[in-house]
């Protein structure tokens, strides 16, 4: 769970812009090596994983670990933020099962909203 929530965070941070930028995973993945053990203390395992994560998360593979999958269909399954309707190709199976429901929710102006979307 941390290593998923730590990309949640960092993946994106690193941007130089929203447009075309196909390095900003590997930096990001250089910042949290310098974060780590200062402001989240990752074991080299996690801290690899997350690396992975990062480093290759807009490149549209799908990874046999658990981890790392999740971090990649947790970001492609909010692509409806900036409208793109997520596909099942990039996505786990399991990932897959929620591409509607998360799409119509990341098109909601109160992602707070208590609306049911069937999540
Ligand atoms: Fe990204």
């Amino acid at each position: 769970m941390l290593v998923v929530e730590l990309f949640a965070f960092l993946h994106d941070s690193r941007r130089l812009n929203e447009f075309i930028d196909p390095e900003h995973g590997s930096r990001a993945a250089s910042y949290a090596k310098e974060l780590n053990g200062t402001y989240f203390h990752l074991t080299d395992e996690q801290l690899e994983k997350l690396c992975h994560a990062m480093s290759f998360h807009s490149d549209g593979g799908i990874h046999a670990d658990a981890t790392i999958q999740t971090c990649w269909d947790a970001d492609r399954l909010d692509l409806g933020r900036v409208g793109i309707k997520p596909r099942a190709e990039f996505l786990s199976k399991e990932g897959a099962k929620y591409i509607e429901a998360a799409y119509k929710w990341s098109l909601q102006s109160d992602p707070n909203s208590d609306e049911d979307f069937g999540i």
